[in-house]
């Protein structure tokens, strides 16, 4: 989600920096002197290779026994039956539409407020519709596609009937009211009506949605029974190290088992046993704290807690839901102690416990509860990727937390996967073997080229003795793995966004959307470039200075010995996001042209079955040239280009030298852009049938930047689609899914 307009939401959820943690000036002072002594060794390790060859990963070794490694069975590799990226590159636009390469064709399927059984009325998108726990929700993000045979089984080799789990991230807003969704805009004021925030309410979550082909055209089934509706009011489930834990005790689980809903759900995963998981985000700012809570809680341990989650005593809510009512499930977004309970289980001092998590659930099943997955730990989750799972192996699930200045974690099992799991009947059973139990690992990236997995456990002497927080078991660290990671000194990033695994060779990709912190001279509250996040920079919008890293870049991680286990990796930079004309010295690392450049990448998936990267923005910097995209790429390997020392110029007059390693520079062969959305729109979630030959993607947001003073005029909206595409009535703007097929039945992406 992307840039809110006013007042409460003046702020992007998604840049709440929140991180004052000491560890990454620590960091840059070793990345500097580290950069320093190779700088004094010599001209001698001018190409990768010889980095990650002689320094890298001796070095790795040296601090950390290699594990022992069963030989890996080879993932299945996709194997191109044809030309790869054979389309024509879609020019950057300002067009109000979807704009994809000759020979394609895309189709809105399934928008804000589609009604998912046969008694939910028609949309009439004018601000009058209710019912939204029988419709689709808001801001689709994350998907994944989940097939049907005929007969309505699950299966993985359909391509033309299946499931869509769809996650409904946010929602359009400005004074805090959801404005499209009411006639007159809502109520910009508190208290907010009960009516107004029962629809906000049950626009969030996730949504379960049968699609289906029918000659060529897909269209999504109303009246499937499959269909389903997850919202922040749907009973969860906890599980893992954190079920049963006192800092999830509520009123509404004094036994800590159990919470209300989900919310904020952005990136996505499918797990190996075929269950969705979805990333809770940017939950933090839908709670209120009473401005006197610091005394309340009488200086318990809670407090850091609070401020290192974006609570700080006195936060607002970015919607007055907590406004509406005496009612439970108003009062719950209160997250004031307000009880005279020692345990909490008499008010919702701990509700904001309950957010936070990777939950997975059965698409296919609706009588199945879905399930907080706690063991992967607790922070604003993306996507959820795993490793290439591999028989006799432990499974690795790689995340990441963004906000600015945050993490990049890793999850691996104790339970080796089993290939019969694949196929498990009881899936979330499967998922308690793999995801309740098993090590939370934090990435600590270092300026040679390569990195650290550090274990987040009650055995590592830095949390055990961490003086900011007083960590009190497994749990705990589960629940506070931000604190966690402080404590052991892991490296701050550009704001983790999705990340994925290429099933060609197991390298894992992060985006890393952008930082506006960063820079040459930091003050207190801004980080220096470092080796992983190398750029600080201005890039002008109009006559509006962007500065940091306005156009993010993507990570590429190499696990080292032990496969998903390892505790060491290599790593490099696969790609800059620039603007073609931008300075090739300091920017346009990756040289990109004028039919590559794009700024904020965020949704980032590999096909399973072309092989091909997928990269989608969510950018607000250089959305004066064009609307935000996907480009299509078939990316190298880690180490594959060159080490490169940016000098920038210091305040004082000196340089702050910063090595970092750029991948191999892109051809017009390798990337590509593939597709343009409508004004003000996200381009995110993606899934594809199988075959390769239907891509489902999501638009989220268009027409985001309209003032709420102008709903009465549609001519003022800044985005009138999916209307305008001939989908549904009204003209104000929806997110919604669309299906992308190839006019000759080809692959997509050929
Ligand atoms: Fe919901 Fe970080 O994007
Ligand atoms: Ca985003
Ligand atoms: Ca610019
Ligand atoms: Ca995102």
């Amino acid at each position: 989600m992307n840039k809110p307009n006013d007042l409460v939401s003046s702020i992007d959820p998604d840049d709440i920096d929140c991180n004052d943690s000491p560890n990454e000036h620590f960091n840059t002072v070793l990345n500097a002197r580290l950069s320093r002594r190779s700088l004094l060794r010599g001209g001698m390790a001018s190409a990768a290779t010889a980095i990650f060859g002689a320094v890298g990963l001796s070095a790795c070794s040296s601090d950390d026994p290699a594990p022992v490694a069963p030989t890996p069975t080879p993932t299945p590799t996709p194997v191109p039956t044809e030309k790869l990226l054979a389309f024509n590159a879609v020019p950057k636009t300002l067009a109000d539409m979807v704009t994809v390469p000759a020979g394609y064709t895309a189709s809105v399927i399934y928008a804000l407020g589609d009604p998912l059984n046969g008694t939910t009325p028609a949309y009439k998108n004018d601000g009058t519709d209710d019912n939204f726990d029988t419709r689709a929700g808001d801001h689709h993000d994350g998907m994944e596609f989940y097939g049907l045979s005929a007969n309505g089984t699950a299966t993985t080799s359909s391509s033309d009937r299946g499931l869509l789990a769809v996650n409904h991230e946010a929602t359009t807003d400005a004074k805090l009211s959801s404005f499209f969704l009411h006639a007159n805009g809502g109520v910009t004021t508190l208290p907010r009506p009960v009516a107004e925030v029962d629809k906000e309410v049950a626009i969030h979550g996730v949504s379960v949605v049968e699609v289906k082909k029918t000659g060529a055209a897909w269209a999504y089934v109303k009246e499937s029974s499959f269909n389903r509706r997850i919202t922040p009011l749907t009973d969860i489930e906890l599980s893992g190290p954190a079920r049963g834990n006192a800092l999830l005790v509520t009123k509404y689980s004094p036994t800590a088992t159990k919470t209300r809903g989900t919310l904020n759900n952005c990136g996505t995963g499918k797990s190996p046993w075929g269950s969705f998981l979805t990333g809770e985000e940017n939950w933090s700012g839908y709670f209120v704290r009473g401005a006197a809570d610091d005394a309340a809680r009488a200086g318990d341990k809670s407090i850091a807690s609070l401020k290192r989650y974006g609570r700080n005593q006195g936060a607002a809510s970015r919607h007055g839901w907590e406004s509406a009512g005496s009612d439970d499930k108003y009062a719950r977004w209160d997250i004031s102690k307000k009880g005279a309970s020692a345990d909490g289980s008499d008010d919702y001092r701990n509700e904001m416990n309950g957010m936070g998590y990777i939950v997975e659930m059965d698409p296919y099943d609706k009588s199945k509860s879905a399930r907080k997955r706690t063991a992967l730990g607790r922070y604003a989750h993306e996507s959820a990727a795993f490793g290439n799972p591999v028989v006799g192996q432990q499974l690795a699930v790689y995340m990441g937390d963004d906000s600015r200045n945050e993490y990049i974690y890793k999850f691996v099992s104790t339970a080796v996967w089993a290939a019969a799991d694949a196929s498990a009947s009881d899936r979330m059973a499967t998922g308690d073997k793999y995801l309740d139990s098993g090590k939370l690992y934090v990435a600590k990236i270092n300026a040679d080229g390569s990195g650290q997995w550090i274990e987040l456990a009650m055995s590592n002497a830095a949390i055990a003795g961490y003086s900011a927080y007083k960590f009190a078991d497994q749990a705990d660290i589960a629940i506070n793995a931000r604190l966690a990671a402080d404590a052991v000194g892991a490296t701050k990033m550009d704001r983790p966004e999705w990340c994925s695994v290429n099933p060609a060779n197991g390298e894992i990709y992060y985006s890393l959307t952008n930082n506006s912190n960063r820079a040459v001279d930091p003050s207190s509250s801004q980080l220096a470039p470092d080796s992983s996040n190398p750029r600080a920079y201005t890039d002008m919008k109009g006559s509006s200075a962007q500065t940091g890293n306005p156009n993010g870049h993507i990570l590429r991680m190499k696990e080292g010995a032990g496969g998903s286990a390892a505790t060491s990796f290599t790593w490099d930079v696969y790609l800059f996001g620039a603007e073609a004309g931008a300075n090739g010295g300091f920017v346009n690392l990756s040289n990109l042209t004028a039919d590559q450049d794009f700024s904020s990448p965020d949704g980032l998936a590999f096909s399973p079955y072309t092989g091909i990267c997928w990269i989608q923005t969510d950018d607000g910097a250089y959305t004066d040239v064009t609307n935000c995209m996907m480009l299509a790429a078939v990316p190298g390997t880690v180490g594959d280009g060159a080490k490169v020392t940016l000098n920038h110029p210091k305040a004082n007059g000196g340089t702050l030298a910063v090595d970092t390693y750029v991948g191999k520079k892109p051809t017009a062969e390798t990337l590509k852009r593939f597709l343009v959305g409508p004004v003000g729109s996200e381009i995110t979630g993606i899934c594809e049938t199988p075959d390769g030959k239907s891509m489902f993607i999501n638009i989220q947001h268009p027409g985001e930047n309209t003032s709420q003073a102008n709903l009465a005029d549609p001519s003022k909206y800044t985005s009138q689609w999916p209307s305008n595409a001939g989908y549904g009535p009204g003209k104000r703007p929806r997110s919604a899914t669309i299906v992308i097929t190839k006019n000759d039945g080809g692959r997509i992406g050929s």
